[in-house]
C-alpha cells in the first residue's frame, strides 16, 4: 500500500491502540511476513554506507515498532480456529483480534474506543459497521439492541454470511474484534459452521445467547473509512486515497490523477 504492506498499517493501528504484544497467526509461504517485521542488518548496512537515512529510518521502524510472535495455523480451518490458536500465548486476559485485510484509516480510531467498552462492559466487543443489504451475504451479521451510547448496542445475535434476506440487519461485522478469554472454550466445542470452517461469529453468538460463558457480546459502530484489502476495488481505492493524502507524494499525484481522469475518463 504505496510504500509499505498493508500488514503493517495493522499492526501500526494495534500499536495506536496501545497493544503492542502482537500475535500473528500465519500459515505456509508467510515466512516474508516474519522478515519484514525483523531487523534487516544487510539492507541496514547498505542504506547506511549510501548514507540514506530517510529509506534507513523506514527499514528500521517496521523492526522496532512492536513486540512480534508468531504461530501457525496449520490447517486452514477458519478463523475460529485461528483464533483458537492464540490461546496459550494470550492467557487470561482481554485481547484484540485484527483481521489483516481490513484497513481502518488511522485518522477514525476505532480499536480505542472498542477496549473502552469492554472495561466498562466486559464480554467481548465486535466491531460493525451499516452496509447495503445486497452485501450483508459476506459478513457476520449481527442482530442488536440499542444502548444509551450512540456508537454502541447490544449484540442479541449473529448469523455467519447471511443468505440474500436473511440477514438480521444491516450492521455487518468488520475485522475488529476485543474478546474474552472465555471465547476460547466455546471456541474448542465450536462445531464446523459456515463454508465447513470453524467461525468466530458462532462462538460469538453462543456468548451473545448464553452470556453466564463469558458475554455479554457487545458492537461499535464504526462510521469511519475502512478499506477490504481482499476486494480488488477496495484495495485500488486505499491505495489511491493512502496517496492522495501524503504529503511527500500527495500534491504530484493528485495533480497527475486530476490530469488523467479528465483526459482520459
Ligand atoms: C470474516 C468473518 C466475518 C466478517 C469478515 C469481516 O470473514 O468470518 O464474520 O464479517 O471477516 O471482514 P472473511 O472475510 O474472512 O470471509
Amino acid at each position: 500500500m504505496v510504500d509499505k504492506p498493508a500488514i503493517q498499517y495493522v499492526v501500526e493501528e494495534a500499536v495506536a491502540a496501545g497493544l503492542s504484544d502482537v500475535l500473528m497467526v500465519t500459515g505456509r509461504n508467510k515466512r516474508p511476513l516474519e522478515d519484514h517485521f525483523d531487523r534487516n542488518y544487510e539492507l541496514e548496512e547498505v542504506l547506511r554506507n549510501k548514507g540514506d537515512e530517510d529509506k534507513l529510518g523506514r527499514v528500521q521502524e517496521s523492526s522496532d515498532l512492536a513486540t512480534m510472535h508468531y504461530v501457525r495455523q496449520g490447517d486452514p480451518k477458519g478463523l475460529g480456529h485461528a483464533v483458537l490458536c492464540a490461546a496459550p500465548h494470550v492467557g487470561e486476559q482481554p485481547f484484540a483480534v485484527l483481521l489483516g485485510d481490513d484497513l481502518i484509516d488511522p485518522r477514525d480510531p476505532l480499536l480505542m474506543r472498542m477496549t473502552e467498552i469492554q472495561e466498562r462492559h466486559g464480554g467481548s466487543v465486535v466491531a460493525l459497521m451499516e452496509v447495503d443489504p445486497s452485501q450483508s451475504h459476506l459478513y457476520g451479521c449481527a442482530a442488536v439492541e440499542t444502548t444509551d451510547a450512540d456508537d454502541v448496542v447490544r449484540v442479541t445475535g449473529l448469523v455467519e454470511k447471511p443468505a440474500p434476506g436473511e440477514a438480521p440487519s444491516n450492521l455487518a461485522i468488520i475485522g475488529r474484534y476485543v474478546l474474552d478469554p472465555a471465547v476460547f472454550e466455546v471456541l474448542r466445542k465450536t462445531q464446523p459452521g459456515r463454508g465447513g470452517e470453524i467461525q468466530l461469529t458462532d462462538a460469538l453468538q453462543t456468548l451473545a445467547l448464553e452470556p453466564s460463558l463469558g458475554g455479554p457480546v457487545h458492537g461499535v459502530v464504526f462510521r469511519g473509512r475502512r478499506y477490504d484489502t481482499g476486494d480488488r476495488a477496495d484495495y485500488l481505492r486505499a491505495i489511491v486515497r493512502l496517496a492522495c493524502e501524503r504529503e511527500d507524494l500527495g500534491p504530484d499525484f493528485r495533480a497527475w490523477l486530476r490530469s488523467y481522469v479528465s483526459e482520459e475518463m
